[in-house]
C-alpha cells in the first residue's frame, strides 16, 4: 500500500512538472531580463573605466563577475518558437537562420567576459581598458547584426 501511494505521488510530481511547462513568451521575458541585468552592470563598469565615476577595484570585480555569469544565460532564451511572439522585442529575423554565427558571437561574449572578470581587481583601471573594450565591441557587433534599433 505504501509503495502504491509513493508511486502515485511520484507520478503526480512528474505530471506536475509537465503542467508547469514554460510558456514561449517567458523565454522572451527571460532573455530580455538577463540582458537588462547585464547592461546594468556593464554600464557602471564603463562609467568607471571612462572616469565618469570613481574607480573601485572591488566593485568593478563584482560587476565583472556578474556580467561573466550573466553572459552564459541569454542563449537559453533564443528558442525558435519565440520567433512569432507578440511581445515587444528587438530580435532581427537573421538570428533564426544565421544561428551558427549568432551562437559564435554569444560564445565569444562568454569567453571575453570571463577574461575580463579574471583581470578585474587590478589596482590600475588602465590595465583593464583592453579587456573591457573587447567585451564592449562584442556587445556592439552582435547588436549591429542581430538587434533592431531600440
Ligand atoms: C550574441 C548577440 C548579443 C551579444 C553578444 C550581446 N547582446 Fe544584447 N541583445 C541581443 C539581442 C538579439 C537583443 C534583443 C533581445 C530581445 O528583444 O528579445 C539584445 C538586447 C539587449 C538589451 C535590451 C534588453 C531588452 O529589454 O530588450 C540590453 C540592455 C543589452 N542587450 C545589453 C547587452 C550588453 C551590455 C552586452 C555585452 C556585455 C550585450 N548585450 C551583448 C544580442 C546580443
Amino acid at each position: 500500500m505504501r509503495k502504491l501511494i509513493a508511486g502515485i505521488v511520484f507520478f503526480m510530481s512528474i505530471a506536475g512538472i509537465s503542467q508547469a511547462e514554460v510558456a514561449t513568451d517567458d523565454y522572451v521575458t527571460y532573455r530580455q531580463s538577463v540582458f537588462n541585468l547585464m547592461g546594468w552592470h556593464f554600464k557602471q563598469m564603463g562609467a568607471m573605466i571612462q572616469g565618469r565615476t570613481d574607480y573601485d577595484a572591488t566593485e568593478f570585480k563584482q560587476r565583472a563577475e556578474a556580467v561573466a555569469a550573466l553572459a552564459q544565460m541569454p542563449a537559453e532564451g533564443f528558442i525558435p518558437e519565440t520567433r512569432d511572439t507578440q511581445l515587444p522585442h528587438h530580435v532581427k529575423p537573421e538570428v533564426w537562420y544565421q544561428t551558427e554565427r549568432f551562437d559564435e558571437l554569444m560564445q565569444g561574449l562568454v569567453v571575453s567576459t570571463t577574461e575580463l572578470a579574471k583581470q578585474a581587481g587590478a589596482e590600475d583601471k588602465d590595465d583593464l581598458r583592453a579587456a573591457f573594450g573587447k567585451v564592449a565591441r562584442q556587445c556592439k557587433s552582435c547588436h549591429d547584426r542581430y538587434r533592431e534599433r531600440m
